[in-house]
């Protein structure tokens, strides 16, 4: 009988609830408005020629590397971020290496990692998911080949300081230290600049949440240029479509419509947060485009209720450290209006108001 290798027939295999999703959609912290009116009119005049050729990266990654600032050599654009991981893992990883990373964090670093058979080392985040950068430091070994970090983080909101990210990279010049920007916009740090120097220090950005391109299945991987040179080694030379590749330049210069959805989502972020103050419940302030809330024992229940009510968000429950957490996407105006207000009903018809107010914080 064929057998997959160990290290993928451990594998939990991992099935975010993506089925059925109709209705407001907070879930996956993508855009709710979604894209650019420039984009979708690029998207329409494509022609059956672009679609029947073999899509080029390159010129491409030029336009990219020109708007970001880096050199080309630098820049390698990839099916969304989840390639770019994937990338990285295959061109560092050997079985029995370690990839450390802090938790709870996004789930595909870990996935990606024990499928080349690593070891994944997990730090916990300190209390209120304060980045544990002396633990982390104290698990380097010569083992370890990737650090991978997202910041700000899914799904806590917290964010590190990028000089503590450098130390890391310096700390570790055996392992890739991947900072992993998707929801750079919300945040606007960036540690992009220093990949021309740190040899060791990759970025990675997504055109999945500000842009409102999550279906198109873009993402940039930065890294030093030798660096880089070996990672494409591994990539298809076709791993982005012709589509996405076509509308990019056009994302890209409608800078007014990303900035102002991004205006948006940080005002509705306050909004939110504010509103979650007065309904008494627990949430830890947030650097991206989603809050994390603490629910308590009635987590599930919270989220059926908002579906009931045609919202659909996360449940974190399961991940460490987030006992009784659900995780809410802050969008439009008016979508945060509507969330507001299904919050107010859910709460109080769950009697969950002030109820977490005095409890132990993560
Ligand atoms: C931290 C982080 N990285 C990467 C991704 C995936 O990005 P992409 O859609 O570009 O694969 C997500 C999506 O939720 C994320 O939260």
């Amino acid at each position: 009988m064929l057998e997959a290798r160990a290290a993928v027939r451990n594998l939990h295999a991992y099935r975010p609830p993506l089925a059925g999703r109709v209705g407001l959609r907070l879930d996956f912290n993508e855009s709710t408005v979604g894209c650019s009116p420039r984009v979708l009119a690029r998207l329409r005049s494509l022609d059956s020629e672009l679609l029947a050729r073999y899509p080029e990266r390159e010129p491409v990654e030029k336009e990219v590397a020109g708007f970001l600032g880096l050199d080309p050599a630098q820049i390698l654009l990839t099916n969304g971020v989840d390639e770019a991981i994937h990338l990285l893992c295959s061109t560092y990883l050997d079985a029995g290496d370690e990839a450390i990373i802090v938790v709870p964090t996004f789930a595909m670093y870990a996935i990606f990692a024990q499928a080349e058979g690593a070891r994944v080392v997990e730090v916990r985040a300190g209390d209120n998911f304060t980045f544990p950068a002396k633990e982390l430091l104290t698990q380097l070994s010569p083992r370890t080949r990737i650090i991978a970090i997202s910041n700000p983080n899914n799904p806590t909101g917290a964010a590190v300081a990028g000089d503590v990210l450098i130390q890391i990279a310096q700390a570790a010049p055996q392992a890739a230290v991947l900072v992993d920007e998707a929801y750079f916009e919300f945040h606007g740090e960036t540690l992009i600049g220093q990949t021309r120097q740190i040899e060791n220090l990759f970025v990675t950005r997504t055109f999945s949440k500000a842009y409102g391109l999550a279906g198109l299945r873009i993402g940039i991987l930065a890294g030093e240029a030798r660096q880089m040179a070996i990672v494409r080694r591994v990539a298809s030379p076709y791993n982005v479509n012709a589509a996405a590749l076509a509308v990019l330049p056009e994302a890209l210069r409608d800078q007014e419509y990303v900035n102002r959805y991004v205006a948006q989502v940080l005002s509705n972020r306050e909004k939110l947060q504010q509103e979650l103050d007065n309904l008494g419940l627990h949430y830890w302030p947030s650097h991206a485009n989603f809050v994390l809330v603490r629910i308590g024992p009635a987590h599930a229940e919270f989220v059926r209720a908002l579906r009931d009510r045609g919202i659909l968000v996360r449940d974190r429950h399961s991940d460490p450290l987030c006992e009784g957490c659900v995780r809410l996407t802050v969008g439009s105006d008016e979508h945060t209006q509507t969330l507001i207000v299904a919050l107010r009903e859910v709460v109080g018809r769950l009697g969950l108001r002030g109820s977490l107010r005095n409890e132990v914080r993560a």
